[in-house]
């Protein structure tokens, strides 16, 4: 295995509370770090670094652990920019533009989405996310969907199945959840490694508590590990359904009431923030403040799908999660990787400490604070042992 010594890193977030400053992001200043194959095999100071095949100084920037970007929706066609400008306008978001997005997506050849995910996983990569879960979603029949996550398999092992995205127009609602809880699980599960559903009462297109009772605990006899779309537009079911069944995730989290917060302080389940669709939906943020004071553990994460978040940036994502959730720099920094790989229920990423995967991402500024300090300025990526 080759061995490579990164050197010159002014500061290096390793998550690991072992290492340097004792803080949860782990931080040293003047560090090396040393790259074993593809996990990491050293870390310290930069002057007690020991000798490697091949060196790469980074010549002051800031090291971190890659975002792990443990929501989104990317294997679609088409797009929906003027549902956009309309909402800008002042229309709400209910969720019925989904059926645009199916239709498109039918239409495109295998090659045709293979094309357009690679790009997407690409334009991840350049803003340095290293972990990316992949939901189905936008097929809604049997062959549809497993083909989603059979290209999404192509790409990553963290996909979800998420037949349970919307009832297609036009179908019985009762026949379609039997459809989602039953064959097109069959199909889809060899490819999923998780299960979703867009609990939301509030929509006429999603799934009401009870419906996503029945599609989650399907899903969970197939095997799959569980996710929610919860409490996206409206108080309701999801988060406690979620916590109630041990899902991994509960992800939006915009309207919570006391007994969702207490049950997400409380439980196992991650409270996945998505503040890119608060942005692009104009709703009112989540209250991250809330939720790490009863204790909950937050990730954050992109949702990147042609809807309600257009945006693949997790940099995006943490400069907003810091001005507009309140959250300090190190938090959100924390949630969008130790966050992202507690939300997938990963211990390899997520961290930078010996022994996890070296899947970093470098940013060109001298310390983390860049990262809010200077939003949409396109300073980070993951970091590429061949460069
Ligand atoms: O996470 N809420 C449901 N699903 C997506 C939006 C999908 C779409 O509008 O195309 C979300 O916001
Ligand atoms: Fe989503």
């Amino acid at each position: 295995m080759t061995t490579t010594l990164l050197t010159g890193i002014g500061e290096l977030v390793t998550n690991d509370p072992a290492l340097g400053d004792g803080t949860a992001l782990g931080v040293l200043s003047d560090a090396a770090l040393v790259v074993d194959g593809d996990h990491i095999g050293w870390v310290g100071a930069r002057s007690r670094a020991p000798a490697a095949d091949t060196m790469q100084d980074l010549g002051g920037r800031t090291v971190l652990p890659g975002f792990v970007d443990s929501h989104a929706h990317l294997v679609f066609a088409g797009e929906r920019s003027a549902e956009f400008a309309a909402r800008m306008a002042g229309t709400a978001y209910d969720g019925g533009g989904i059926a645009t997005t199916v239709a498109a997506t039918r239409d495109a050849s295998d090659d045709e989405l293979r094309t357009l995910l690679a790009a997407r996983i690409a334009e991840m990569r350049s803003q340095g996310t290293t972990t990316v879960e992949v939901k189905s979603g936008y097929g809604l029949t049997v062959s549809a969907e497993a083909r989603a996550l059979r290209l999404a398999r192509e790409v990553t092992t963290e996909t979800t199945y998420l037949g349970a995205h919307v009832v297609p127009p036009g179908t019985d609602r009762a026949d379609y959840v039997a459809l989602v809880a039953g064959e097109m699980l069959t199909e889809c599960a060899p490819y999923a490694r998780w299960i979703d559903v867009f609990c939301e009462p509030a929509s006429a297109h999603a799934f009401d508590g009870d419906e996503s009772r029945t599609v989650l605990l399907a899903g969970r006899a197939a095997g799959l590990g569980l996710r929610v779309h919860g409490n996206q537009l409206s108080y309701g079911p999801g988060v406690r359904l979620a916590v109630e069944l041990g899902a991994a995730s509960v992800d939006h989290c915009t309207y919570l009431n006391d007994d969702d917060v207490e049950a997400l302080g409380a439980g196992g389940t991650v409270a996945t923030l998505l503040p890119g669709v608060e942005f692009s939906t104009r709703s009112p943020y989540p209250d991250a403040r809330r939720l790490i004071e009863a204790g909950a553990t937050i990730a954050l994460a992109c949702d990147c799908n042609p809807g309600t978040c257009y945006s693949s940036s997790m940099p995006f994502v943490v400069a907003l999660a810091v001005r507009e959730m309140h959250m300090t720099i190190d938090e959100a920094i924390w949630s969008a990787t130790m966050g992202g790989a507690k939300a997938l229920q990963r211990s390899d990423i997520g961290g930078l400490g010996v022994g996890m995967r070296a899947d970093l991402a470098v940013l060109d500024g001298p310390s983390r604070s860049y990262l809010a300090y200077r939003p949409g300025v396109p300073l980070t990526r993951a970091w590429d042992p061949t460069a």
